[in-house]
């Protein structure tokens, strides 16, 4: 009955996928505004800390349940938990997991739809008119938020997307898109760094990023930090393990993990440079640096020559990166639909996928204006109201730091030195850093996710 299996063609393709899922709107959306909101330098040194001591060992974690199993989140699980402590009842976390992954999903897609919209308007020229003077291109993208059409519309077809390649599967339609879509990526952010290397802001930029000044780190920020390496990694839900299942025997899960976090962390710093310098070159009041993206950096690229060619590029490579994180997230639900349930892929993908985009629509149509936008906080801290803020504050405060807390027990606490010492070592003998990995996943990862934990229960305030 079992079908083989599915694998990435090769290490580089499963490495773009997992990348593709890592780096996505926690890179160049989240990440910028929290490092501007506190004070970049010092925040910055401790989101590395937090993506090298919680992030990567968990995400091996991940990955080693995934491989190990060869199954989804809830499969790995129940194949794991048997006979050991707990027994079927890991499967809840994987469960956890697949819930996260719809929810995320479900508004995750509303706010890539938006840079769909903003591609139509860079090209038309429409765009460069809005952005005149930052007071215009608030009031329309209010408006912009207000409309239930366009929102639904930028929603449904970002997730005709996402289902799209997903129904392909794991060779054809995920590693393809990550090999076709990541380069393009990469290429137009370095397009970007190497042109603000040229404008005054740059060296402001630097320096705000590098030169650390802890005496402005909030504990809020140290927490913060902490939860974002979380999200941007796409821990916490099994979209690692997912992506781990399909890889191969002969690839190291070690090197793999640690090319990601890489890749992801040079991806988020270059966000930083080039918006950063951008509006370092330009006396621009950043009100509300959540909203940075779609009202403020028109504004300032059309104030450079080739503004219409920037923005082009720019929100493409926002799509993109987008694109390729929505398909982790849909296949987490989607692999758990064809494991579990014994769906086919095409009727998997289909069904969860409209499900999914049925679902999201609440949120498309409950975007209320502008104050609606500081209710997205993809793992920030402040519940709100609205469905759409009230989604991502389950999510991200919830269910993805708790899920996190769990993978971490489990593989560091419930599963076997020899379990996991097997499945890193197989075919590329001893690894040196065994111990410090098992330590960080038994004791660091719990800590630091506890620590996010017990903060939202006590209501803690980030700023
Ligand atoms: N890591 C993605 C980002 O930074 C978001 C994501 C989270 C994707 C969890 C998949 C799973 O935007």
């Amino acid at each position: 009955m079992a079908e083989k299996r599915a694998q990435w063609g090769s290490r580089f393709g499963f490495i773009l996928a997992a990348s593709g899922s890592a780096i996505g709107l926690g890179n160049l959306w989240k990440f910028p505004y929290i490092t501007y909101e506190n004070n970049g330098g010092a925040f910055v040194i401790v989101y590395l800390v937090a993506i090298l001591l919680v992030g990567a060992p968990i995400m091996v974690a991940e990955i080693v349940l995934g491989r190990r199993t060869r199954h989804n989140a809830v499969g790995a699980f129940r194949i794991l938990g048997d006979g050991k402590p707990g027994g079927r009842a890991w499967m809840g976390v994987g469960m956890l997991g697949v819930i996260a992954g719809f929810v995320v999903l479900s508004y995750y897609s509303v706010i890539a739809g938006w840079t769909l919209r903003y591609i139509v308007m860079s090209v038309s020229g429409q765009l460069g008119e809005l952005a005149q003077t930052p007071e215009t291109l608030q009031t329309f993208f209010g408006n912009f938020l207000g409309n239930s059409w366009q929102q639904l519309l930028g929603h449904l077809l970002f997730m005709t997307a996402t289902i799209s390649v997903v129904i392909l599967g794991v060779g054809k339609g995920i590693e393809r898109a990550a090999t076709i879509l990541m380069p393009i990526l990469f290429g137009i952010l370095v397009l970007l760094v190497v042109y603000v290397m040229w404008t005054p802001g740059f060296s402001q930029a630097i320096a705000f990023i590098f030169k650390p000044n802890f005496s402005q780190l909030t504990a809020g920020a140290v927490l913060e930090a902490l939860g974002h390496s979380f999200f941007t990694l796409s821990l916490g839900m099994g979209a690692m393990l997912t992506y781990g299942s399909y890889m191969r025997k002969s690839t190291s899960i070690p090197r793999a993990a640690m090319a990601i976090c890489i890749l992801d962390t040079m991806i988020a710093i270059m966000a930083c440079i080039i918006l950063f310098s951008i509006i370092f070159s330009f006396d621009i009041d950043v009100q509300k640096s959540s909203t940075i993206l779609f009202t403020t950096l028109p504004v300032v690229f059309y104030k450079l020559p080739g503004g219409a060619v920037l923005c082009t590029l720019f929100y493409t490579l926002v799509a993109f990166a987008a694109l390729t994180s929505t398909i982790s997230l849909l296949e987490v639900v989607s692999s758990y639909a064809i494991d579990e349930l014994g769906w086919a892929r095409k009727k998997a993908t289909l069904t969860m996928g409209v499900a999914i985009a049925v679902f999201g629509s609440l949120s498309a149509l409950s975007m209320g204006g502008v104050e609606s936008l500081s209710s997205i906080n993809l793992i920030g801290r402040d519940s709100t109201a609205g469905i759409f803020g009230t989604l991502d504050y389950l999510a991200s405060n919830w269910l993805l730091p708790v899920g996190g807390l769990f993978i971490a027990l489990f593989t560091g606490w419930v599963l076997s030195s020899t379990d996991t010492r097997n499945e890193l070592e197989e075919g590329h003998g001893p690894l040196r850093f065994y111990g410090l990995w098992r330590f960080l996943v038994r004791f660091a990862g719990p800590a630091a996710v506890g620590a996010i934990i017990v903060s939202v229960i006590l209501g803690a305030e980030y700023q």
